[in-house]
């Protein structure tokens, strides 16, 4: 007898490890704070707004085959430093980690990550069957493991996942670690070097993947819109590397990949400088305020460098973000991430941190 339809299903693909992302803000009379999702706390860039409204007006036609006019942008927004073809654009940033795990990943290979860190890395690196290699950040910082990585790395291993700021952590890779890692690592290994909360860093020591991919190393830089321009809910990310990768994950590169909606918005939000420049500030100012704030409630949280941090609750994680959303105050509990007991709290603006400080002054056990 013929076998069911379960039969040609992927035994790798479990319901149980699909990735859901962050909730939604439930409909509510009570006027609710989103400080789960690490979206701007300004909204969206004016100047994005703008340009995606105009371009609704022509959604009739298929936009341009390619992405040319938003690699364009890019080549503009970094000041020639990198050719066009050195880009990448897809929608979101997560969808370009897909992207990459199909165009190098076969069922077998190996991916490293290192928890806690962006769920995505383990569970989209599953669907094209690979083995996920977890080497954990280092206590008490959450430092990276960089001989441990090193050490793990065998001939199956296709892809190591490095993030700098890290979600959920904050943390960074200073520039010495990154660099003693770029020296050390076989020249047959992508390195996906994500950044995509990169406006936010101040640490003297961090750097971003744009002098290595100069200096023809076998990184990508990963970079979204969703976080410092507003655009979340467009879905548009981007990637840089040397040309030859380049071109080589061009080859899967679907053409019309993005709405002309997104092309347009994400190119007028490259150019809207003064939105940008007010994100930054508005997220280091509260960054500041909030550790302030944390201090003198005795929470402990781990500094960030990006536009959220990581705290160990007063009470128990599940118990805590449920009675901050009593008070109007959306977070993030982070088990799932790799950080069990811990949860993150996008850093917001005056408004919100204000009410997230006094909510948790109620919650807050004496
Ligand atoms: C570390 C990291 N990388 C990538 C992304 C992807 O962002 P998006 O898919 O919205 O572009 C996120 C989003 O939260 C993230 O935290």
């Amino acid at each position: 007898m013929a076998k069911g339809i379960e039969s040609i299903f992927k035994p790798y693909l479990q319901p149980k490890e699909v990735y859901k992302g962050g909730k939604n803000i439930p409909p509510s009379d009570q006027k609710i704070y989103k400080l789960s999702s690490n979206e701007n706390p300004l909204g969206a860039s004016p100047k994005a707004v703008e340009s995606l409204k105009k371009a609704a007006d022509n959604v009739a036609l298929y936009p341009d085959q390619t992405d040319i006019r938003l690699r364009q942008a890019l080549v503009d927004d970094f000041q020639g430093t990198l050719a066009i073809e050195q880009f990448l654009t897809g929608n979101s940033g997560s969808e370009i980690i897909d992207m990459l795990l199909r165009a190098f990943v076969n069922e077998g290979d190996e991916v490293i990550f290192s928890n806690p860190c962006f769920l995505p890395y383990s569970v989209f690196s599953r669907w094209y069957g690979a083995k996920q290699v977890d080497i954990r950040l280092q206590d008490p910082d959450y430092a990276l493991h960089l001989k441990g990585i090193l050490n793990a790395i065998t001939p199956k291993t296709k892809i190591v996942f490095l993030t700098s700021p890290n979600n959920p952590t904050g943390s960074y890779i200073p520039k010495a670690v990154l660099e003693d890692f770029l020296n050390a690592v076989p020249k047959n290994i992508l390195i996906v070097y994500d950044e995509v909360y990169r406006h936010f860093a101040d640490a003297p020591d961090y750097v971003t993947a744009l002098s290595y991919v100069k200096a023809g190393h076998n990184v990508i830089g990963l970079n979204s819109f969703s976080k410092t321009y507003g655009l979340a809910g467009l879905r548009v990310g981007y990637c840089y590397t040397t040309t030859t990768i380049a071109n080589y994950v061009r080859l899967i590169h679907k053409p019309f990949l993005l709405p002309l909606t997104a092309i347009e918005g994400a190119i007028g939000a490259l150019a809207d400088t003064a939105f940008i420049e007010k994100t930054v500030a508005t997220v280091k100012a509260g960054r500041q305020f909030l550790y302030q704030e944390f201090d003198k409630l005795q929470i402990q949280y781990w500094p960030s460098q990006a536009n959220f941090i990581l705290i160990a609750p007063p009470l128990p994680e599940m118990e805590f973000t449920n009675r901050l959303m009593d008070h109007g105050i959306m977070v993030r509990p982070v088990s799932q991430f790799g950080a069990p007991g811990k949860v993150r709290i996008t850093v917001g603006d005056e408004e919100a941190n204000t009410a997230l400080i006094s909510a948790l002054k109620k919650i807050k056990p004496a």
